[in-house]
């Protein structure tokens, strides 16, 4: 671990210096950009260490769907896999792995992160329900060649809406066993994640971040409530970078780095990060200065 501290984070240096073998903080950034547009190399060596690909859906047959914003605001849809075999092309697989293995790079996870407003988790619920999660199952094969083709990390669960405790652990789980980490990202429903963390982490830490929304529908969310709720887990919170869809909403760098900072010393975060890619390229915010805010505060 990092031996050196500032002044923002001093006190809980300190007290981290305690724990040996803690793990890197999560310094993260939401892409909801469409990865063939966005700016690669900012967005891989401006201090994130954990790029979230934003996101995947799920038809009702169980095929994946990769679905983004181009740089005009348009919805780019790409059919990514049907049954069992990866679809979505070199030039897309290409991309995602550039992101740890480009030269210069400081990314080391990468993250597919799957939401309720689409009926991504009804299908989940339905498929767990029908089929399983064995080898066989059409989510088994559909994930494993995903993952296979892409080679990300960890899967994100930003669940807004089903919360069916039953296929979320076994979708989880699934997922464990083949070798993924599993992450939430919360804005509610503190119950329904605290029952999770504990069915999911009683082996092993197999749920092993919580990118917790601190906007919008999150906005009132405190980290050290997160964190005594989640049985301990220290959480990395999200702040919505500057944008013009909910102005209100928006968080500067410095804003950004105060909240952080104070959430640091109290000992309630693990690390932090922002939502979303697309507004720092639309408002022509710096993405140096955001993922400069992280390494300032979290090493
Ligand atoms: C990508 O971001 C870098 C700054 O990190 C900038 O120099 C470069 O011009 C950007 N590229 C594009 C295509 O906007
Ligand atoms: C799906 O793949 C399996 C195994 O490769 C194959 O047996 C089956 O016919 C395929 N189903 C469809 C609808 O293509
Ligand atoms: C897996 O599914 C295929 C058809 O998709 C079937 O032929 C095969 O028997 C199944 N194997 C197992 C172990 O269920």
């Amino acid at each position: 671990m990092r031996l050196t501290c500032n002044l923002q984070a001093a006190l809980a240096c300190i007290l981290t210096l305690g724990s040996a073998v803690a793990a890197a903080a999560p310094k993260t950034m939401f892409l909801f950009k469409d990865v063939l547009q966005s700016n690669t190399t900012a967005l891989t060596t401006s201090g994130f260490n954990t790029l979230l690909i934003f996101r995947i859906g799920l038809t009702d047959a169980g095929d994946l769907v990769y679905y983004s914003t181009g740089d005009a605001g348009e919805a780019v849809d790409a059919h990514v896999v049907s049954n069992g075999t990866y679809t979505g092309g070199s030039a897309l697989s290409d991309k995602i792995r550039s992101f740890k293995t480009s030269p210069s790079s400081l990314v080391d996870r990468v993250e597919v992160s799957l939401v309720s407003q689409d009926t991504t988790f009804q299908i989940i619920r339905d498929l767990v329900a029908s089929e399983g999660t064995g080898s066989n199952s059409t989510l088994y094969r559909n994930f494993q060649a995903l993952q296979t083709a892409w080679d990300f990390d960890a899967l994100n669960n930003d669940d807004e809406g089903v919360y069916d405790t039953t296929s979320t652990v076994a979708f989880a789980q699934m997922l464990g066993g083949l070798g993924l980490k599993y992450t939430i990202a919360p804005y509610t429903n503190q119950a329904f994640w605290a029952d999770a963390v504990s069915r999911l982490n009683t082996e092993t830490q197999l749920l092993d971040h919580v990118y917790l929304q601190v906007y919008d529908g999150g906005a009132g969310n405190d980290p050290a409530s997160w964190k005594s709720a989640l049985g301990g887990m220290k959480i990395a919170p999200v702040e919505w970078v500057v944008n013009d869809a909910k102005p209100y909403e928006g968080t500067s760098p410095a804003a950004a780095r105060d909240e952080f900072a104070k959430w640091f010393a109290e000992g309630s975060i693990e690390g932090a990060g922002y939502w979303n890619d697309y507004d720092v390229e639309k408002m022509g915010s710096s993405y140096t200065e955001y993922g400069g805010v992280l390494t300032e505060v979290f090493g």
